[in-house]
C-alpha cells in the first residue's frame, strides 16, 4: 500500500517513519511512503500556500491552488482504491474501524491542514472523505497523518510479525461495531513492590486465563469507555 502525504512541513515526518512498525513495514516494501511538499505547487515567487479569509476573521487559511494542483499531478487520473483524505478537526472521528476500511484501498493520499483552515472546496470537491483524530484542535494534520498512517499500516497484512496481534488487541472485533478494550496485561515481576499479578495468570490453566481477561476486558471498558458497550459506532 502507498502513502502518500501533502504537507507544508516534508521535515516533520522523517522521525516518524523512521521508527518501529511503520519504519519496517516501509523497509520490507510492504507500504510506500511519499511526503509531497505543498510548496511544490505554487506558482509565486514567495511559493505561498495560504491567504486571508474571506469575510474576514483571525488567521489564514491554505489556498486550493496549490492542493489541487499538487494531488493532481501525484493522481494524473485517479482510478479505484486511491482515497484523498483531508484531516481537520471539522473532519468524521477515525477510528479502529475506519483504520480497517482504509487498509482495504490500494493508496491513501493524505492531505495536512494548516493554519486557521483549508479552503472549503477542498473537503467538497477534491476530498473523498474529511477525518478527524479526536475532538482536539492540533496545531496541524501533520500529527493527525502519522496516527492515521500508523493505524492502517499496521493491519496491512505482513506489516505485523505476528497476525494475531491485531486482532487480539481493543477495538479489534469483527463485524461494523468496535469493540471492548484490550484486557489488562502484566510482566515480570510477579511482585511489584507489593502489587501482584492477579493469580489465575501464574496458573497455568489457559480456559481460565481467557475468561479472566474477558471479564477483565469487560470491566476495565465499563470503567474508562462504557459508551463502547451501548452502541456500535458507525464507520
Ligand atoms: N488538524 C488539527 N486538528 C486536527 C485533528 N484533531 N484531527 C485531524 N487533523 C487535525
Amino acid at each position: 500500500m502507498t502513502f502518500h502525504v501533502l504537507t507544508i512541513f516534508p521535515g516533520f515526518f522523517r522521525g516518524p517513519f523512521e521508527h518501529g512498525v511503520v519504519a519496517r513495514a516501509a523497509q520490507s516494501g510492504r507500504i510506500r511512503l511519499c511526503v509531497h511538499n505543498l510548496r511544490d505547487w505554487t506558482t509565486d515567487k514567495h511559493r505561498t500556500v495560504d491567504d486571508r479569509p474571506f469575510g474576514g476573521g483571525e488567521g489564514m487559511v491554505l489556498k486550493p491552488e496549490p492542493i489541487f494542483r499538487a494531488v493532481e499531478a501525484i493522481w494524473p487520473e485517479r482510478q479505484p482504491g486511491q482515497r484523498v483524505i483531508l484531516l481537520t478537526p471539522q473532519g468524521r472521528l477515525f477510528n479502529h474501524a475506519v483504520a480497517r476500511r482504509l487498509a482495504q484501498e490500494r493508496e491513501l493520499l493524505l492531505i495536512c491542514g494548516r493554519y486557521e483552515g483549508v479552503d472549503e472546496r477542498v473537503a467538497e470537491h477534491l476530498a473523498d472523505e474529511e477525518l478527524s483524530i479526536g475532538d482536539y484542535v492540533l496545531s496541524g494534520g501533520e500529527l493527525a497523518a502519522c496516527v492515521v498512517i500508523d493505524a492502517v499500516a499496521r493491519l496491512i497484512p505482513g506489516v505485523l510479525g505476528n497476525e494475531d496481534s491485531a486482532t487480539q488487541e481493543s477495538f479489534a472485533a469483527p463485524g461494523d461495531e468496535l469493540g471492548i478494550l484490550d484486557y489488562p496485561q502484566y510482566t515480570r515481576p510477579a511482585d511489584f513492590r507489593g502489587w501482584k499479578v492477579p493469580e489465575v495468570l501464574l496458573s497455568g490453566h489457559h480456559e481460565e486465563i481467557r475468561r479472566w481477561r474477558r471479564q477483565a476486558a469487560l470491566a476495565k471498558t465499563a470503567r474508562l469507555r462504557p459508551e463502547l458497550l451501548e452502541k456500535p459506532v458507525p464507520r
